[in-house]
């Protein structure tokens, strides 16, 4: 079964609208050689004009949160629509910062990816244990719970849509990167949930990313397992030229 891989770009509280422009200014005339999907997500004040600087290009653009409702009295939040008229492809849900500083749950985050379905938005659904919970030895029970809550309701055609991202919390931004054959083993544990929960089709085309600490010297590696569809890239990804190094990894 061939996935096609996907990297994306996390940036955070990062890069005001100028600072989007310079990136793209330099990222974009290198990224048009590139064979794999790519999509940047920066802040919701950058959106529009990243967008207005992607059109036309093979560079998607994706959001960082949402709210599930379409509109209404929340504020400080940003609706599905909202995204979808940008236009948005892709959302970043229960990413753990904000799961961790903002009171993500797991039920949000469902709420959040059936309501991104709904709006034609591709949700990139994270998930991932903390150091304590991987000194434990609890890492693929608490991951696969978050995995199977996520997926509460969601239709096994729905299902299909959605990437998976692991990002183990104790590798975000701290320099500690999985090594691959520990990422491989919990991102294929995720893919026999998903054939658990649906069956072989769903499990078979479900992208599966892999986030925390990727930079150019451990993509390849990365890439080179079985279930590793991609990756979602943080810190690596504010700079054109390492985010470049990390897109171009196949070539
Ligand atoms: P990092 O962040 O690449 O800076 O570790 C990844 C993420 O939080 O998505």
């Amino acid at each position: 079964m061939s996935r096609i891989p996907l990297i994306a770009g996390n940036w955070k509280m990062n890069n005001t609208r100028k600072e989007t422009l310079d990136f793209l200014s330099s990222f974009l005339p290198k990224a048009e050689n590139l064979s794999v999907e790519i999509v940047i997500c920066p802040p919701f004040t950058s959106l529009n004009t990243a967008a207005e600087k992607l059109e036309g290009t093979k560079v998607k653009l994706g959001a960082q949160n949402m709210h599930w409702e379409e509109n209404g009295a929340f504020t400080g939040e940003v609706s599905p629509l909202m995204l979808k008229e940008i236009p948005c492809d892709y959302v970043i849900i229960g990413h753990s910062e904000r799961r961790q500083y903002f009171a993500e749950t797991d039920e949000t985050v469902n709420n959040k990816i059936k309501s991104a379905i709904e709006h034609n938005l591709t949700p990139i659904v994270c998930v991932g244990e903390t150091l304590a919970q991987r000194e434990e030895g609890i890492t693929l029970d608490f991951v696969m719970g978050q995995v199977e809550k996520a997926l509460k309701d969601v239709a096994a055609e729905d299902a299909k849509k959605i990437v998976f991202a692991y990002e183990p919390i104790w590798a975000i931004g701290t320099g500690k990167t999985a090594s691959a054959s520990d990422a491989q083993e919990v991102i294929g544990a995720i893919r026999n949930k998903i054939e658990e929960l649906y069956d072989k089709d769903v499990a078979d085309v479900v992208r599966i990313l892999y986030g925390g600490s990727v930079k150019p010297e451990n993509i390849k590696e990365l890439m080179a397992e079985d279930d590793i569809d991609g990756a979602l890239v943080g810190g690596a990804s504010l700079k054109p030229d390492s985010f470049y190094a990390i897109c171009s990894f196949n070539i």
